[in-house]
């Protein structure tokens, strides 16, 4: 759903979110509006990914204090986006975990701020939660009960979700989550942070079979995953080639046709898995729809061969809105709304 510029809806409550568990200061305002799905009335982002690129992942204190100096801004451009005032809020929602402990507290106090100068109840938000429901504010929402897969950069999850709050977990990493498997393989081939979207461009012109890498627990008839192994296998052909910790060779154009082929095979290891565990849930809960979450839910080789998997099977996909696939405030307001 696009950020409407229309006045907000009659007998809605407005519910403020504000996201900040890693290094993406989110706020956002949600309309929630009785027998109806909620709508997005306005929302703002500041990513930190410039600042931590520097040391090739998030710097914990740097991220707190960057949501520090984001976040009054941001919420600030939100109601003048939205043409309300803060007063008229009807409730502050914010993401109580998990994240970094000092990232957090910051969307935490500021939320508790508000909630008390406004009078205003607060609602603590689990940030898997936001985004297992952030497929709710697009074009295409999706119906109770389906199968989400939940892949961000620190959770791989499948759940069965019944309704808001009716969540059974069927399976889950053991090790590494997925985006974890994408960063530190792209990590390990010179790439910058966060290595999921550039990995994922590099693999565009690689060959998806150059190289044989593991799919852990493809075959292990649950619904959890294994991603450890994965990094350990792309390290050991680094290794081999001489390039391990070789930026420079690395960054030599005529590596660039072996490591497209590197980051094809990696993606495809990490796609191949995820494409299997979600349809080994759909079929063990003999549901029709599947909803992907999650910044790896933007990856575009998942989004086809899940599509194509699911359309074999007469199996419904839905996704959210790209931009609303990693962390934002829409999400944590929508959960509270
Ligand atoms: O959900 P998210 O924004 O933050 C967490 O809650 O962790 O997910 C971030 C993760 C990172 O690992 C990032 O590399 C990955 O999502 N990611 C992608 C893509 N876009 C983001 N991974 C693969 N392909 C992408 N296009
Ligand atoms: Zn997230």
């Amino acid at each position: 759903m696009s950020v409407s510029q229309v006045s907000v809806p009659a007998g809605s409550r407005l519910i403020l979110g504000i996201e900040s568990s890693c290094d993406e200061t989110g706020v956002a305002l949600v309309a929630s509006v009785p027998g109806a799905v909620p709508q997005l009335l306005a929302h703002a982002l500041h990513s930190q990914i410039d600042m931590h690129q520097a040391y090739g992942g998030v710097v914990p204190e740097l991220a707190s204090r960057d949501h520090i100096r984001r976040v009054v801004p941001l919420t600030r451009q939100v109601m003048a986006q939205a043409g309300c005032r803060l007063p008229d809020i009807d409730a502050i929602a914010y993401t109580k975990g998990p994240g970094l402990a000092g990232a957090l507290l910051v969307g935490a106090g500021v939320a508790c701020a508000l909630g008390t100068a406004l009078s205003k109840p607060l609602l603590g938000v689990h940030h898997l939660e936001g985004h297992l429901l952030s497929p709710f504010l697009s074009a295409d929402p999706p119906e109770f009960p389906f199968v989400a897969l939940l892949v961000s950069g620190g959770h791989t999850q499948l759940m069965r979700v019944d309704g808001v709050g009716r969540y059974t977990l069927l399976g889950e990493t053991v090790d590494d989550a997925a985006g974890e498997a994408f960063d530190k393989s792209a990590k390990l081939m010179g790439l910058p942070y966060p290595g999921g979207p550039h990995l994922s461009r590099m693999a565009e012109s690689g060959r998806a079979d150059a190289f044989d890498l593991p799919r852990p627990m493809l075959h292990s008839g649950d619904q959890d995953f294994s991603f450890a192994g994965l990094k350990t296998a792309v390290r050991t052909h680094l290794l081999r080639a001489g390039l391990l910790d070789q930026p420079q060779a690395l960054a030599a154009p005529e590596r660039a046709g072996w490591l497209a082929d590197l980051a094809a095979s990696t993606q495809t290891a990490i796609v191949d898995v995820l494409v299997k565990k979600s349809l080994g849930a759909l079929k063990v809960t003999g549901l029709k729809r599947l909803v992907v979450a999650g910044g790896v839910g933007a990856n575009r080789q998942l989004r086809a061969e899940l599509n194509e998997a699911c359309a074999r099977r007469r199996i419904r996909v839905h996704y959210p809105e790209l931009h609303l696939c990693t962390d934002n405030g829409a999400m944590i307001a929508l959960a509270g709304a």
